[in-house]
């Protein structure tokens, strides 16, 4: 019979072996199962509730349906494909209807489709009334929205609601390549409207190589600072713009470079809204754009927005650089559009137009207040 003491002497041994290190064996398996555990698969709104422990997320064909939104919200450094095509069913919910909110994610949308359904609620009103559109609690919520930071590529984007993407990234610098929005169908009877493919608010911020065919601006920064628009295909829509600039907000430290605008009612603006205050844009640089038919302004820089070419106010100053170089950007305007208008309220510096030579329409309209505009044909 063991003694009472040597009972206590083997549990005592046997706690020993527990604590001791994991063999071999242990730690193998232990990491198969983190492996596994790593990667995931969405395949419905419920298995995306919690991907915090995964570094690699597979995206499956499915619906969302009315009433629900995803949100993509993974391990940092992940990888988050598409096997297939995401379909977003009518709902009233309030957009983003689809986050990405994870930190430096390698999204691969493997040129599948997430599938607005905009046809169902285009009414011509866009979100300035009529049928309920997700996105009205969030201005510029839209479909999509990018958070963390990283690189989104190849995906398509079709019939966004209003807003197609939603770019409100932060921690480090995203690029975004390779994506199509096609808001084209709203083109019929006019309905589509608002349908804005990339709105800004970010830094450190790369667009290239994407095409957007909507009815409004093809990408409009709102707000922030070291920004490049690269080798985009706009139509249909309202151009490359900067703004529109509410109070508060600044914009600094854009390129727009090589992208091709067609058959769109703007080429190129700087927008400011004409009652904003303590906000402002500069360095703003264009370069080698290739423009045609449009049909009210090839060119607008603006601080009477929501006027066109109206009464500037002076509360968010543009000055230099504003520029045009480093290869010539064409543009080619329709017979009743202007090549170029300017109304300044606040506006400094030299600008250099060098790079511009516009031509066709009814010529230009100039008021630079203090900016001084050099070079250029328009
Ligand atoms: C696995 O076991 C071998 C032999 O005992 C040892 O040399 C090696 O360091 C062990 N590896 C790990 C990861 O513990
Ligand atoms: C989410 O998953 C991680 C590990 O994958 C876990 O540690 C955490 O507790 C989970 N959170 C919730 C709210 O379930």
């Amino acid at each position: 019979m063991p003694t009472l003491t040597s009972l206590l002497q083997l549990a005592a041994l046997a706690v020993v072996a527990v604590s001791l290190p994991t063999d071999n064996s242990t730690i193998l398996a232990s990491r198969t199962e983190t492996a596994k555990r790593a990667t995931c698969t969405v395949s419905s709104v419920a298995s995306a509730a919690n991907l915090s422990g995964c570094s690699a997320v597979v995206i499956t064909a499915f619906t969302v349906p009315s009433g629900q939104t995803l949100t993509i919200a993974a391990a940092s450094g992940a990888t988050v494909t598409m096997t297939g095509d995401l379909t977003f069913a009518k709902t009233t919910s309030a957009g983003p209807l689809i986050t990405f909110d994870t930190k430096n994610i390698v999204f691969n949308g493997g040129n599948h489709k997430i599938n607005g359904n905009g046809a169902m609620y285009w009414d011509g009103q866009g979100t300035n009334g009529g049928v309920t559109k997700p996105h009205p609690f969030v201005k510029y919520a839209g479909l999509i929205k990018f958070k963390g930071f990283g690189t989104f590529q190849s995906v398509t984007v079709l019939n966004s609601p209003a807003h197609a993407i939603s770019v409100g990234t932060s921690g480090g610098s995203t690029t975004i390549q390779g994506i199509t929005v096609d808001n084209s169908a709203g083109d019929s009877g006019a309905l589509g409207h608002n349908t804005d493919g990339f709105d800004i608010s970010a830094s450190s911020v790369t667009v290239s190589k994407c095409v957007v065919k909507n009815q409004d601006d093809c990408v409009a920064i709102n707000s922030g600072s070291s920004i490049a628009i690269q080798d985009l295909t706009c139509s249909g829509g309202h151009g490359i713009s900067i703004g529109s600039i509410a109070t508060g907000k600044t914009v600094s430290g854009v390129k727009i470079s090589r992208n091709t605008i067609t058959n769109s009612m703007y080429g190129l603006r700087i927008k400011v809204n004409a009652d904003a205050t303590n906000a402002g844009v500069s360095n703003i640089v264009y370069e080698a754009n290739t423009i045609s038919g449009i049909a009210k302004y090839g060119v607008l820089i603006s601080q009477s927005y929501p006027s066109d070419n109206g009464t500037p106010g002076t509360g968010a100053p543009i000055t230099a650089p504003i520029a045009f170089t480093g290869g010539t950007t064409n543009v080619a305007v329709s017979s009743s559009a202007h090549t170029l208008a300017i109304d300044c309220g606040a506006c400094s510096g030299t600008w250099d137009f060098s790079g511009l030579h516009a031509t066709g329409g009814v010529g230009h309209s100039i008021v630079a207040n203090k900016a001084v505009i050099s070079g250029g044909t328009y």
